[in-house]
């Protein structure tokens, strides 16, 4: 049975990600398309225990699918951890009407809405929006893709460069404990390896890549690392290498924030804009406590609890591309 749910919040939380706001456009015209009224709640779950929420019409998500970043703000909320702070974050929503959410996070935004959706039965539906790629049960979360244009466009100059100094160059990117940001620079950059935290906790990536002599072919070297305190980060490698091997002419570069922004690739548009409308179907349907997934092309339900696992694995057949092609 349909859930006649007639009004709904949409929040982005936690670190922005490119097409954020392609999920918001496509949330809001999907609801107001099915009839239900949107309100765009500011600044994460910070702006639902500091009510900035403002009815949103179809134009207010206008000449905005081509913009990185989020209309509505963004925050890492330390009050809506506390019982207190979702306490007020739940009369907010009473007082304008709102029976039902869309959060479009990363997996720190969906542990939250699985909180409080289960505390006060409230209908979450969840977008995965994060550059890290690191949510279960999904093949690629928004923002992923142009993060790894990003990238792999830096990875292009970084690469002159490297060649025309003969050095050997560390990258490190974000990911935030999952290696395939890295993983899949490197193969897109032709870089020589990923250094990344599903195997260092194993072994010694480093010197491994170092005695199976990765620099016998080659004048110039690029290796990507996850920031991660498992690979001990780009710097830390670089030390090392200058310590042990002191013929290596080594540079660090650390790509940071600028992973985060830019205008979202076609396929993160895409994809944010059919999870959105997508989401908006999902609570028609009933559905609570979900994440919107894509997988093989489909778009799939997948439970908040199942979402948030730590379990994703990295992909064996992605690590063996990377060994044979960068021989
Ligand atoms: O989760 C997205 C992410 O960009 C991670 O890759 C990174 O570790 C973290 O956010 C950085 O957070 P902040 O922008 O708060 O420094």
């Amino acid at each position: 049975m349909d859930s006649n749910i007639k009004c709904i919040g949409v929040l982005t939380s936690g670190g922005d990600a490119p097409g954020m706001n392609a999920a918001i456009r496509a949330v809001t015209r999907g609801a107001i398309f099915n009839g239900i009224r949107v309100f765009g709640i500011y600044r994460g779950y910070k702006g639902l225990i500091t009510n900035e929420i403002e009815e949103f019409k179809t134009n207010s998500v206008s000449n905005i699918i081509q913009q990185g970043g989020t209309i509505l703000k963004t925050a890492r909320c330390d009050e809506f951890k506390t019982k207190e702070g979702r306490a007020i974050a739940y009369e907010n929503m009473q007082k304008h009407g709102i029976e039902a959410l869309v959060v479009i996070g990363g997996d720190g935004s969906l542990t939250g809405a699985a909180i409080f959706s289960s505390e006060y039965n409230i209908p979450i539906v969840g977008l995965p929006a994060t550059i890290d790629n690191d949510l279960n049960a999904t093949d690629v979360t928004i923002g992923y893709d142009t993060a790894l244009n990003t990238i792999m466009e830096a990875m292009d100059k970084i690469r002159d460069t490297a060649t025309s100094h003969e050095r050997l160059f560390f990258i490190e990117v974000m990911g935030r404990n999952c290696g395939y940001l890295a993983l899949n620079s490197a193969i897109a950059s032709g870089a020589e390896a990923a250094i990344i935290p599903e195997i260092s906790m194993e072994k010694d990536q480093l010197a491994e890549l170092i005695e199976q002599g990765f620099r016998k072919s080659k004048s110039s070297s690029m290796v990507l690392v996850a920031e991660s305190p498992v690979t001990g980060g780009a710097y830390n490698l670089a030390e090392r290498v200058k310590k042990q091997y002191p013929q290596y002419d080594v540079r660090v570069t650390i790509l940071g924030h600028l992973q985060r922004g830019g205008t979202p690739s076609a396929q993160d548009r895409i994809l944010a804009s059919r999870m959105g409308v997508a989401s908006i179907q999902a609570l028609i349907e009933n559905q609570r406590s979900v994440m919107i997934g894509i997988r093989e092309n489909e778009i799939t339900y997948v439970p908040f609890r199942r979402a948030i696992k730590k379990e994703r694995a990295i992909s064996e057949e992605l690590l063996e591309v990377l060994r044979i092609s960068s021989i």
